[in-house]
This record gives C-alpha cells, structure tokens and sequence, in this order.
C-alpha cells in the first residue's frame, strides 16, 4: 500500500518514540544506526526513549544479566547525549500501557501480516516450532510501544522498516474496526544518518552485533581508548589500497564497512573520505581511524563507567521517567478502553 493512501488525519502533537533492547552491549552499530540520532531529535521535538526490557526477554535473558544491561543501556543513552530531564527516559515494563496495548493489538493484527516479517524468519530460522510465542508477536508490542503515546515520529534502523510499516497497519486497522477516524496516527519512520548500517570489523558482509563471538568484530560503546585503537589496528581489510573513488568500494565489503565508519563518524560522505583518502594504504587510514574513532567515542565509555559506577542514579532516572511515561500513556490507554467496550 501506497504511503499516501494511508494518512490519518490525526492533528494530535508531534511526538518522538524509539527503543532499544537491553540485551548487551551497545555498540557502534547501535550509536551510528540509532542513538546518535535519538540525540539529535531532542532539538526539535518532544522525545521519549525507551529500554524495551520487555522485548529482550523475547529470548532467554538471565534475570541478573537482564537488570545489568537495562542499567547499562540507560547509561549508554545518557553517556551519547540523551537528556533525560528534558525528555523521558524508562525501561518499558514499567509502565503496564505496553503490555496492555500489546494484548488488545494482538486481536488487531493478523496472522499473515506476522507471517510476512521477515525479523522473526531470520531470528527464529530452522527452529521456529521452539521459538517463544513472544518473538512471533514482538513486532505487536512495538506497535504499542509507540501508540501508548501517540508517536508521530519513530527513529529506526533500516531492518525495523518493515516492523514500523506494521505499526501503521495495525494503527489504521484499529480507526477503521472502531470507526474511531484519526484515533492513531500512523507513525512515520525517520531514517536518518549516512552509515546506518555498521558492519562487523572482522566480517564486512555480517551486521555488526552484540552476539558475534570475537570481541574484536564490534566496538563497544564502553571500550576505553585504548580498546577502540587496538579493534580498528586489528580490523580486516584487503590487500589494495583505498580506491580513488566510491564505485571502487564495490565487492570490497571491509573495505567499503570501514570508510562508511570513518564518514558517520567525521559526519562526512563517503565520497569526502574517499577524495581524502584516494590511493592511501590501510596502514596509513587506520591510524586516522582510530584517532578518528577514539575522540568521538572514548568519552560516551568514560561517561558510562562514571554512570554505571552509580546504579542508585540510573535506576532513578528510569523510574522519574517511567512516572512521566505514565502520565502520558494512562489517559491513552483509558480512551483506547473505552473505545474496545472495556469497563473502567
Ligand atoms: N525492535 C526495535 C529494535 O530491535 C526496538 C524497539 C522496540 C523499538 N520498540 C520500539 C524501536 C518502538 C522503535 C519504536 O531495534
């Protein structure tokens, strides 16, 4: 379906949403594809950023790792530039809204449009008939996530598109079956920054992530200097020298992965790194790299050691925050109530 056959003509405010899992270790995939442009949207609306503790337990979480990374998630948020003052910062199930939006989307969605999401294929993959009911229905609880609160805006990751254009369904099936026009809006993606997609430093074709094995595969957001500059020194490359032009990237995927590091992380193109660095050798652009890299991320892992030194302070924000989250979203949930036919 055409976007523009699907406009509500919902005139409610304007209203940022995202969230990020509390399954690990952030890492730089997570800041140049997501949070970095969380940080920037502050400027310009009202925001709520989310730790979605309840969508990490989609797959087996141990409870005391679980609490560790939501803390950690939440410094990662505050050490990139988040303000949780101006705007709100909680861990999801905090606020009951979630959950209780999720079940009723449940009756929205349909079994085919979950059918179609291509997330759980690739998570679930040969073993879906073990995968937990929960990951199949993980892309409802997102769609709640976000009309909890009315969100206009959602920044997401290129592999969330497909997710976000079932919020919008479910948020237009919802008006339609309840004859409540304009009820929802629907959520507009908001794909924004040059390197979106951060690939492995040791495999240029896989997603950098936090379960590959080698460490060495993805920086941390809380790795010290010296961490980050060993992990581009020892990152793979090929043999050739830089091209002296993008095209020259082409079927050279660590090649390609590490001048689109170096362009998200100078905020240039890739074209600019490339004029910069044409004919050089790795051995001359890693260094560059990695003062490059250290500068921009050494401070957000001395921030978070500092904040996570502190869980009293963190779980403080999360729960100030959860308290605004709940101002938002209980008169929300009270409408949507009374538009299902619930008593309250
Ligand atoms: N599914 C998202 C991811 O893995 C995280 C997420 C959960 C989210 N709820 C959300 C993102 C709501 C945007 C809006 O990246």
């Amino acid at each position: 379906m055409e976007n523009e056959a699907k406009k509500s003509n919902y005139s409610g405010p304007q209203r940022v949403f995202s969230g990020v899992q509390s399954t690990g270790n952030l890492h730089l995939g997570n800041y140049l594809g997501a949070i970095r442009n969380f940080v920037d949207l502050q400027q310009d609306y009202d925001c709520i950023y989310c730790v979605v503790d309840m969508h990490a337990i989609t797959a087996w979480q141990d409870p005391e790792e679980l609490t560790k990374n939501t803390r950690a998630t939440t410094a990662g948020y505050i050490a990139c530039g988040i303000d949780p003052e101006q705007h709100i910062v909680f861990n999801q199930s905090a606020v009951s809204a979630h959950a209780e939006l999720a079940w009723i989307f449940n009756c929205v969605a349909r079994m085919g449009w979950l059918n179609r999401m291509t997330q759980f294929k690739d998570k679930a993959g040969r073993h879906k008939e073990n995968a937990s009911v929960g990951l199949f229905v993980y892309p409802n609880l997102m769609a709640a996530d976000i009309l909890a609160y009315k969100a206009t805006h959602v920044p997401v990751g290129e592999d969330q598109k497909q997710h976000l254009e079932l919020s919008r369904d479910i948020a237009q099936k919802f008006n339609n079956d309840f004859n409540v026009p304009a009820f929802f809006p629907l959520p507009e993606p908001l794909i924004l920054g040059l390197a979106t997609r951060v690939m492995s430093l040791r495999d240029g074709t896989a997603k950098m992530s936090k379960s590959e094995k080698s460490e060495y595969s993805r920086i941390n957001l809380k790795d010290d200097a010296d961490t980050i500059a060993k992990k581009i020194r020892k990152a793979r490359t090929d043999p050739d020298p830089l091209p002296d032009n993008v095209a020259g990237l082409k079927d050279r995927p660590e090649a390609d992965n590490l001048v689109g590091i170096y362009a998200a992380l100078a905020k240039m193109t890739k074209k600019e790194v490339i004029e910069r660095f044409a004919g050089a050798q790795f051995s001359t652009f890693k260094p560059e790299l990695a003062e490059l890299s250290v500068s921009v991320l050494a401070p957000i892992g001395e921030e978070m050691a500092k904040l996570m030194a502190d869980p009293g302070y963190i779980d403080n924000v999360l729960r100030q925050g959860a308290e605004r989250a709940r101002a938002i979203a209980d008169p929300i949930m009270a409408e949507v109530k009374k538009v299902v036919g619930f008593i309250i």
